[in-house]
């Protein structure tokens, strides 16, 4: 049990040894302490329950400090109105070391309910360019996908790509008159991209071209067997692309299953909405209005126009009798519930689609659906103007050139200074530094928030970056290496003496604290964040601690530092989607 935990429990059972009920006694809660000049954990738990407990504040602080049981573990003090501090002891920092050392979850601890959980993340259109945002959604879904699998979960990642839209349309008019069939062998992903920009361009131009792309749609959708099978090698060579760039970004899903997957349900799930009551007729389209249950400035079917509340249906059938985007999502949230039997789903998807998700997940639970739908959303990444990332031309950057320019990025920045020889381990080290920073940088800040998209910032060494942390880990190793060979504890007793040393440990025994909290709110920012400050707890306790000229039980203690910061370091950056390289 992690000490946190640890302490809470024997802060509610004083709680009750003080009188409290239980119930009350369960909102006993204890944190981090905020400062650590007054000690390691902190309870505002006197204050919250003096109400209850007919008691000063201070006065049932005391109470608890006399009941609590913490001599295994430290000493508790009172500070200020009523708070409680509580300052874990060196003995017992040690002896959570050890415990870790044997340990290799590292004191995470797996869930005591473990859930079904799907991820629908990245996401990108098939023959549209896989840009930024959907490397946002994917880097943030893997890294949720890996911290839920860590702590014991069921995840089901799945890439709910858009393999079935009106770009198609377009894509088919311009593959029959203009495909460069050696192009599409050499990079389909372009080519397709190629495709669906030249006919958007004369869309816009000619709208003969526009009615005739509808045709196309139409056509494909009415199951023309040309424009099928167009269709289909549009899908399948997508795929092959898309799996180039998932393979450099050590990204994998379970499914793909693609909007298209759904098709044959989606009429059936227009019957159903219609028959359940959900969903009537309104100028020729099937829609899904308001229950008017809410107030109209939460209720996901109101908009605001000239000082009044408008209806902001959402449609499931067009008046041309087609399916859009929000049909095949009520059939996805039907499929991962009934066949997928998934507890929860959660979509990785760009903040603008806030109201799409509202009225999707508003549909569901008038269904009665009971899966816990979330829709995890983040900001926009932006260029160095501080407006959103653009290529010169105007376009959004194409994912490969972002990382193509990352890894030459690390390229530039170990140059000089790298001290791996062989041309080959540089060139894998650059792929692996570029990628990885760029990475870090998207789960180091919080994920609503926009971020400014720079390579140089982000490959630097000095940095809160992904390079800083491989290098960290590097560090550690190498200690190893020059000792020439692991650590293998003799079973003695540590004792940490110095404050540095006291503190990469607290900031270790933290790490089964922290990574269950992530899920809470989808935070693997704060994740990234704490490894930043064990890599620098580490960093300061190697500057003033010699680790090989000590001896005895000082030496085994600081050697088992070191082997537990790489270890968690490296377990870490993995929750995250980084590995680390053994030499930089
Ligand atoms: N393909 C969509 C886009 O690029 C994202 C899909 C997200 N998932 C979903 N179930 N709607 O915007």
């Amino acid at each position: 049990m992690t000490l946190l935990r640890v302490l809470q429990e024997r802060l509610r059972a004083a709680c009750v040894d003080c009188g409290i009920d239980e119930a009350d006694a369960g909102r006993a809660s204890l944190s981090h302490a905020a400062d650590l000049r007054f000690g390691d954990y902190q309870s505002n738990a006197a204050m919250v329950l003096a109400k209850s407990a007919k008691r000063s504040p201070r006065d049932l602080a005391e109470a608890l400090k006399a009941s609590i049981e913490v001599e295994d573990i430290g000493e508790v003090e009172i500070a200020g109105p009523g708070f409680l501090n509580f300052r874990v002891s060196a003995p017992a920092y040690a002896e959570r070391l050890s415990g870790l050392m044997d340990d290799d979850r590292l004191g995470v601890e797996p869930v005591e309910s473990p859930r079904r959980i799907v991820i629908d993340f990245s996401a990108p259109n098939v023959a549209k360019p896989m840009h930024v945002g959907h490397l946002r959604s994917t880097f943030i879904g893997d890294s949720l996908a890996r911290i839920g699998r860590f702590l014991g979960h069921d995840v089901i990642s799945d890439n709910h790509i858009g393999d079935w839209g009106t770009q198609f349309g377009m894509v088919i008019w311009a593959w029959k008159r203009s495909l460069d069939r050696k192009s599409l062998e050499d990079n389909p992903l372009n080519e397709l991209l190629r495709l669906y920009r030249a006919a958007s361009e004369r869309c816009g131009e000619d709208d003969a071209v526009r009615e005739e792309c509808r045709k196309e749609l139409v056509a494909l959708q009415q199951g023309d067997e040309e424009n099928l099978s167009i269709w289909r090698e549009c899908v399948s060579l997508s795929r092959e692309g898309l799996e180039v760039i998932y393979d450099r970004l050590g990204v994998s899903f379970d499914h793909w299953l693609g909007e298209s997957s759904y098709n044959d349900r989606l009429s059936d799930v227009v019957e159903d909405l219609v028959e359940e009551g959900l969903a009537r007729e309104s100028d020729g389209a099937i829609c899904v209005f308001s229950a008017g249950l809410e107030d109209p400035g939460v209720d996901p079917f109101k908009i605001q126009k000239d000082g009044g509340w408008e209806d902001k249906p959402m449609i499931v059938r067009k008046s041309d009798g087609g399916f859009n985007y929000a049909t095949t999502d009520i059939a996805t949230v039907d499929y991962r519930l009934e066949e997928l039997k998934a507890d929860a789903a959660w979509y990785v998807v760009d903040h603008r689609q806030g109201d799409h998700f509202r009225q999707l997940f508003a549909v569901a639970a008038r269904r009665g659906c009971r899966m816990g739908l979330e829709h995890v959303s983040f900001g926009t990444i932006l260029g160095k103007d501080g407006k959103p990332l653009k290529t010169r031309s105007g376009d959004l950057p194409l994912l490969s050139d972002l990382l193509d320019d990352a890894v030459e990025a690390a390229r530039k920045s170990s140059e000089g200074r790298s001290r791996v020889e062989k041309q080959e381990e540089r060139d894998a080290l650059a792929e692996l530094i570029g990628i990885s920073a760029i990475k870090f940088m998207e789960l180091s800040h919080h994920r609503t928030s926009d971020y400014i998209f720079d390579l140089d910032k982000m490959v630097s060494m000095d940095g809160d970056t992904a390079p800083y942390l491989q290098y960290s880990y590097v560090r550690c190793r190498s200690i190893f290496a020059k000792m020439g060979g692991d650590y293998v504890p003799d079973g003695a007793a540590l004792e940490l003496s110095e404050e540095r040393e006291l503190h990469l440990a607290r900031m270790l025994v933290r790490f089964g604290e922290m990574v269950p909290v992530v899920l809470e709110g989808f935070r693997p920012n704060l994740l990234a964040g704490y490894l930043l400050e064990l890599a620098r707890a580490y960093h300061s306790f190697f500057q003033s601690c010699p680790v090989l000229k000590s001896e005895g039980a000082i030496k085994d203690t600081r050697l088992a530092l070191c082997e537990l910061t790489a270890r968690v370091l490296r377990q870490g950056l993995q929750l995250l989607g980084i590995e680390v390289p053994e030499r930089m």
